[in-house]
C-alpha cells in the first residue's frame, strides 16, 4: 500500500511494533530443548494480548501462528514437536494484522553455541538487509534493492535463496510490488514516497536452489545448506526509510 494520511501511518506503526515485540519475545526464548510449538505459543500469546491476528493463519490457513524454520529450512516451517538443538540456526517470521493493517518481520537466531561459519552467515545476511534498507529511497529503481543484497551476498561468498522475495504489505500480507533479492535489470519501476514494502534477504552458503517439503508448506534448500533471513517492513521516503518493525 501507499500511505496517504496520518491514520494509515499511526496504524502501521502500531502493527509494526506488535510484530517487533512478538519476535523479540520469541527470540529471547530460543534455547536448546525448546520445541518450535512452544516458541509459537509464545508468539500467539503476544499477538493475542495486543489485539493482533496471525497473518499466515488468517491469509493462507497456515497451521501455526508464526513460521519457524530450522537450519536448511528457509521459510514457512510449521511449528511442532521438534526441539531446537545446540548449534542449530532457527528462523522466526512473524507477520500479523490489526484493524485491517498488516506488518511482517523476520530474523534468524543461533541456538546456543553455533559454529563460526553460522555467525558469519548471520552477519552477512544482517548486513545485506541493512544495505538494502539504506538504498531504498523514493526516486530510485526498485532493482537497486536486489543489487544491494546481491553485492553483500557475493562479498561474503553466499548465494541468494531462489524464489523468496520481499513484497508490498500494509492492507494485506502480500501485495505488489515484488521486491527481488537479486538484480533484475528490467525491474526499473521507481520507488515512491509512502510505499510500504518488506525487504527480506535470504542468504545461503549453498547453491540457492529450493525445494518444497512433503508437508506442503516448508521451503528447504535443495542441497541441505543453511539459510538465514532478516526482514523488516519499511515506508519509503525521500531519505532513509522509516523502519516500522
Ligand atoms: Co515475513
Ligand atoms: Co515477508
Amino acid at each position: 500500500m501507499t500511505i496517504d494520511n496520518d491514520d494509515d501511518l499511526t496504524a502501521l506503526k502500531e502493527i509494526g511494533a506488535i510484530v517487533r515485540e512478538t519476535i523479540d519475545e520469541m527470540g529471547r526464548a530460543v534455547r536448546p530443548g525448546i520445541t518450535t510449538a512452544e516458541l509459537d505459543e509464545i508468539g500467539a500469546t503476544e499477538l493475542t494480548r495486543r489485539g493482533a491476528r496471525s497473518a499466515p493463519r488468517l491469509a493462507y490457513g497456515f497451521p501455526g501462528n508464526t513460521c519457524i524454520s530450522i537450519n536448511d529450512e528457509a521459510a514457512h516451517g510449521i511449528p511442532g514437536d521438534r526441539a531446537l538443538a545446540e548449534g542449530d540456526l532457527v528462523n522466526i517470521d512473524v507477520s500479523a494484522e490489526r484493524n485491517g493493517y498488516w506488518a511482517d518481520t523476520g530474523a534468524s537466531f543461533p541456538v546456543g553455541r553455533v559454529p563460526e561459519t553460522t555467525i558469519r552467515l548471520l552477519d552477512s545476511t544482517r548486513e545485506a538487509l541493512k544495505r538494502a534498507i539504506y538504498t531504498a529511497r523514493a526516486g530510485r529503481p526498485i532493482n537497486a534493492i536486489g543489487k544491494a543484497v546481491e553485492t553483500v551476498a557475493k562479498r561474503g561468498g553466499y548465494s541468494i535463496v531462489e524464489g523468496l522475495n520481499g513484497h508490498g504489505v500494509g492492507r494485506f500480507i502480500h501485495e505488489p510490488p515484488t521486491v527481488s533479492n537479486t538484480y533484475d535489470r528490467n525491474a526499473r519501476e521507481k520507488l515512491t514516497r509512502g510505499l510500504v514494502i518488506t525487504i527480506e534477504p535470504f542468504l545461503t552458503p549453498g547453491n540457492g536452489r529450493m525445494v518444497e517439503a512433503e508437508d506442503g508448506w516448508t521451503l528447504k534448500t535443495a542441497d541441505g545448506a543453511l539459510s538465514a533471513q532478516f526482514e523488516h517492513t519499511i515506508v519509503v521516503t525521500k531519505g532513509v526509510p522509516l523502519v516500522l518493525t
